[in-house]
Parts: C-alpha cells; structure tokens; sequence
C-alpha cells in the first residue's frame, strides 16, 4: 500500500541555478495546497547530516520567484556517497517526521535521491542544472537564464572584438557537456565553437578556418570553447602565432549562473516543483520530473540515470554553416 504522506522536505544540491527559488516556492505552496506540511533542508546533503531544518510556510517564500542562486543554499557532500551517510540521511529524515524528499540538483544528487529510496524514504528528484546535461529531460533549470546571460555577454565581446577585428575565445560553463556552447553558437553567431563532445583538438582547421575568414572579409572570428575543454588562454596565444591576428580569451566563469530567472526558467520550474509534490502525495517514490515532447513527465530515476544524452546533430552542423 502506497505510503501516507504527511510531511514533504525539501533541499537544493550540486551547483545552484536560477529558478531554483521558483521550484522550492511551487514545492512549498503545492505542498500546502495538499494539506502537508513542509520542511525546508538547508546546504543539501550536508546540511542534511547536520540537521538543519527549517519549517517552512507559505510566506517563507514570498518575494523569492525573481531571485537568482537558492534560498535554501546547496552544497557538495562527500559524505553522502557512503553507506553509513545515506543511513544517517535516512534516520534524519525519520526523525524530523519526513516521509517524501523533493530533491532539486544534478545527475549526482538523484543518485542521493535513489540511495535514500533505498532506505525507505520517498523522493523524487527535479532537474536543476545550468548545463542542461540530465538525459530524461529536454529542459534544466537555470539553462535557459544561463545561456541568456552568457549569450549577451558573448555580443558585448563580439563589439570590441569587431573594432579591433580580432579573434575572440570565449569560455562558457558546462562541465563536460556542450549544450551551453552550441546555444550560444548559433545565438550569437559564433565562426567556432569547440565541445567536449565533438572537438577533435586538431587545431590547424581552427586556423585555416580563421584564415579564411578573414580573407572573406569578416572582421571578428568568434570561438565560443566550452568549459570541458578549457585552456583558452593559451589557446589564445597559440592562435594568435599561427594566424598572426591578434587574439584575446574571456572566460565568463560563474556570472553564467547567478541573476534573476528567465519567464521560462520560472514557469517551467514552478511547473517541475508542483508536479514533484503531486507524485509524492500520489505515494510514488524513486522518480525524477523530466520535460520531453512538450509535456512534464516523470521517470523512474534508475532508468533516468541509465538514460544518454547526444549533442543535437543537426544544430551542430547549421551552427558551422550558418556562420561562412
Ligand atoms: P549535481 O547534482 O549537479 O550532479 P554533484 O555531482 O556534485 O552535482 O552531486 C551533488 C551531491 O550529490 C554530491 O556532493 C553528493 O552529496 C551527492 N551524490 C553525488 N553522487 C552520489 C552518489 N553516487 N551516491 C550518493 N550521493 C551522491
Ligand atoms: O554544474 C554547474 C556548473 O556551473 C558547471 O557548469 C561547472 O563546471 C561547475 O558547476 C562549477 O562548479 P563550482 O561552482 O563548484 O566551481
């Protein structure tokens, strides 16, 4: 028989990523809506372990659907990836009289969702990332405020880069993964752009490129390189010998994931956050929110962590041809 949920927690884990607060908002006021009463878990994991928990009430998160980063902070926990931490994470929610866990993170924190499954306590996991590298879902949250932000960044170098008619580098975040990379590709128009997933490291077709560009009258050569490969700096300097041109790398760095919510990262994540209450008060267990062909779903986090993910082909090959 499914279990009766009283009391919903709820923490933020792995990097923070605006919308977060508009997730943890729909949470608490679903929750309420439902008749439950909601804990809010402080620094993730961590703050799991060290039982800081907090009562939440509908006016806890007021003014917060705008705000950037995570009312709830997160943090990385080491400790969490033992046995006897996911036990002790089990037991803490146990006393605190918490029966489903909503979990806002990565790939890394739905593997702390599963484990704390496994020791009887309900969770569901919502996809709260900047990189947008989860496979189950089409949509992240905070990827598309993420590469908003990084997006008019990139025009803003693109502007100096055209007066000097320079080469630009630009590092965007992503971890391992390109997708921040290939957005801004094609958004801002880039000559180049380098992911973890397709680069070849062949860095004289990077050149020729450069070359023959210029010849064809353009007066910037824009390479976006994505944080999974990295060295831009010396990339910079490297390119800059073999083309003659003068070249110059920015890494845009953590301002990719602070500020206000995009329209879609707050509704989708308002969205996500009321859906993940609903599956637990439906006494499900062990799922992850995912958004795929037009609808939120949810999926058995298990088979979501199983699940792979491909860089979109076809984007990926416009994003050259449209730049010639
Ligand atoms: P993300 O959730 O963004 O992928 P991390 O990979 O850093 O970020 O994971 C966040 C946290 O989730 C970790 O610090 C750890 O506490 C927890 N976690 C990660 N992997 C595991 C695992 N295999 N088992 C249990 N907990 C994990
Ligand atoms: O996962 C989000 C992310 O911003 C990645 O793009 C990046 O690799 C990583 O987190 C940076 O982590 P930290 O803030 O711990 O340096």
């Amino acid at each position: 028989m499914a279990k009766e949920i009283g009391t919903i927690g709820v923490l933020t884990s792995g990097g923070d990523a605006p919308g977060m607060n508009a997730a943890i908002r729909a949470v608490v006021r679903q929750s309420i809506s439902n008749g439950k009463k909601v804990k809010g878990i402080k620094r993730g994991y961590a703050g799991l372990l060290q039982e800081e928990i907090v009562d939440l009430e509908a006016r806890s998160v007021s003014d917060t659907i705008q705000r950037g980063g995570t009312i709830l902070q997160t943090a990385r926990c080491p400790e969490f990836m033992t046995e006897e931490g996911q036990k002790l994470g089990a037991e803490v929610c146990r006393k605190h009289g918490i029966d489903g866990l909503i979990v806002i993170g990565g790939d890394g924190s739905f593997k702390g969702a599963q484990k704390l499954a496994a020791n009887g306590i309900n969770t569901v996991g919502i996809p709260g990332t900047i990189d947008l590298d989860i496979a189950c879902t089409e949509y992240t949250i905070g990827f598309d405020t993420a590469v908003n932000t990084a997006m008019e960044a990139i025009d803003k170098v693109r502007d100096t880069s055209t007066s000097h008619e320079r080469c630009s580098i630009i590092e965007v975040m992503g971890r391992g993964a390109g997708y921040i990379a290939l957005w801004c590709g094609i958004a801002n128009g880039a000559e180049d752009i380098l992911l973890p997933e397709k680069y070849d490291y062949d860095e004289q077709k990077l050149v020729n490129n450069i070359i023959r560009n210029r010849k064809q009258g353009k007066k910037h050569h824009i390479i976006i390189n994505a944080e999974g490969i990295g060295h831009s700096a010396s990339m910079a300097r490297r390119i800059e010998a073999a083309t003659g041109l003068e070249t110059r790398a920015s890494i845009l760095g953590h301002m990719q994931r602070g500020g206000s919510p995009t329209c879609k990262d707050r509704v989708y994540a308002s969205t996500m956050g009321a859906y993940a209450v609903d599956l637990l008060c439906q006494g499900k267990s062990n799922r992850v929110v995912g958004y795929r062909h037009g609808d939120f779903v949810d999926f058995d986090i298990d088979e979501a962590l199983a699940m792979q993910k491909e860089i979109p082909e076809y984007q990926f090959e416009i994003c050259k041809s449209l730049s010639v």
